[in-house]
């Protein structure tokens, strides 16, 4: 044991664990880095000659560096190698220090690690840390779960580290034991979702309007400038105007439309489905993930049925104003998805999430920050149980003014049969959520008739069946 030594230790010297170490150095922390690559070791300290940044390929050198009780964060990739860091470091480590984990793992195996060190005396947390490189660089939006007791061991350097906006740190106790990388989980979703509904965007604007790229870079930054603004439609705009080397063509026109993932997306909707939470348009962005990876099969049904080319009889402008507003109820929508989600799995894992801070995180250094989770702040600000921030009369008040543009812009992308599936998703969403009545009467008389599946009636308690022939 020791009181001098390192503040804080980085496993993994990856783009990710080396930005976020020398952003923790930068509030003038010491820090140590392990790595197994020598390269990785002697790049870092090369980059920072500063006395209080140092790395080794020494586990043991590592351990024996850091100030106790130890605090240590694991930035590699999620999976085998977490456990497989977990293993080596375990038995170095004392009671009472406490191991992060930085990456998105997959919330389950948080569960299992937690529980598995908790045991030992050893704090573990799941961190959930968005930004990318720039933002662990710069300061990311930090989704640290666990204990309380374990958060406040790290809390000031965290806070360091963190994006601010208005002077206020993107990092909070998100909850129990895997709240940190679930709610990391959910922003992963609602990325997918708004990225395919910009996405979706584009293909209307292109196909069904014929806009050229260099209108489309002069609308996204303007819808940027407003509303809109986020992070995702600030680079939408920036894509928009970056030549290929040759300098002629966009780097964009020249990029394959077959996209790939890493499975924070799929876990989402696996998850929403198990919790029976409806989250249609993050479900939606996955979908057109797994179908544009099928290329060839595209290609060849494309020849089948061969789309004619479009020639769209409505007022040019018009048609851009139902899209921006297409695109604000559509972004309402998909975090709705994300909260509600949040809020019921807090309920089913005992998290205790506080809905407002994790808007409240999410306004700064991550990949969705939007100026419009101010709203979503606010609304559950004014009511800590809010079931749905659709609901609130701000956001309300939003989305009754531009269901009439959602509605225009999907007839658009219909009659020029352009594929919108996340877009209506978000539609049928918002009109599924304030249907006072549903059809499903009818799915409970089906499911009786075939299977005795009873069913519940309108005005008298119990359950019935019927003998339907
Ligand atoms: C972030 C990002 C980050 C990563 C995504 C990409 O918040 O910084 O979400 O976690 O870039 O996991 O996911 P896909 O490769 O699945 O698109």
């Amino acid at each position: 044991m020791s009181d001098t030594g390192y503040d804080f230790g980085m496993v993994g010297l990856g783009v990710m664990g080396r930005n976020l170490l020398l952003n923790i150095a930068d509030s003038g922390y010491s820090v140590i880095g392990l790595d197994k690559d020598p390269e990785k070791v002697s790049s870092l300290t090369a980059e920072s000659e500063k006395e209080h940044v140092k790395a080794t390929t020494s586990a043991e050198e590592f351990i024996s560096s850091l100030k106790s009780p130890r605090k240590i964060m694991m930035l590699v990739p999620a999976g085998a190698p977490v456990d497989s860091v977990i293993a080596e470091l375990t038995p170095l480590l004392s009671e009472g220090d406490l191991l992060m984990d930085g990456g998105n793992s997959y919330f389950p195996d948080t569960d299992r690690r937690y529980a598995a060190l908790t045991e030992k005396g050893i704090h573990y947390m799941g961190v959930g840390i968005s930004g990318g490189e720039e933002g662990a660089r710069r300061g990311p939006s930090i989704m640290p779960g666990g204990s309380a007791d374990s958060y406040d061991m790290i809390k000031p350097i965290l806070e360091a580290a963190a994006a601010k906006v208005n002077g206020e740190p993107c990092v909070t106790f998100i909850g129990h034991k895997s709240a940190g990388n679930y709610v990391k989980m959910v922003h992963n979703g609602i990325e997918y979702a708004l990225m395919q509904l910009i996405s979706e965007s584009y293909h209307l604007l292109k196909k069904g309007v014929g806009l050229t790229d260099g209108e489309l870079q002069k609308l996204y930054s303007e819808w940027n400038e407003g509303e809109l603004n986020s992070f995702l439609m600030e680079i939408t705009a920036d894509i928009f105007a970056k030549k290929d080397d040759d300098g002629e063509a966009l780097i964009l026109n020249n990029i394959l439309d077959r996209a790939r993932s890493k499975g924070t997306g799929k876990w989402t909707s696996q998850n929403a489905m198990d919790l029976q939470v409806a989250a249609p348009t993050i479900d939606m962005a996955v979908v057109v993930r797994d179908i544009s990876a099928i290329k060839e099969e595209r290609v060849a049904a494309g020849k089948v049925f061969p789309v004619e080319e479009y020639k769209m009889d409505a007022d040019k402008q018009t048609v851009i104003k139902h899209v921006e507003n297409m695109l604000k109820f559509a972004y309402i929508t998909a975090y709705a998805q994300g909260f509600a989600m949040i809020k019921k799995a807090s309920a089913e894992y005992g998290y205790e999430v506080n809905m407002a801070e994790v808007a409240k995180i999410w306004r700064g250094g991550c990949i969705i920050r939007a100026t419009m989770l101010e709203d979503f702040r606010q609304a559950f600000t004014e009511n800590e149980s809010l079931d749905n921030i659709m609901i609130n009369s701000g956001l309300a008040e939003k989305l009754s003014s531009y269901q009439t543009d959602i509605r225009e812009a999907i007839k658009l992308g219909m009659d020029a049969k352009i594929p919108m599936p996340a877009t209506m998703a978000s539609l049928s969403y918002f009109d599924l959520y304030r249907s006072s009545w549903l059809p499903l009467n009818l799915i409970q008389a089906q499911r009786d008739f075939f299977g005795a599946h009873t069913y519940e009636r309108i005005g008298k308690e119990g359950v019935f069946h019927t003998i339907w022939k």
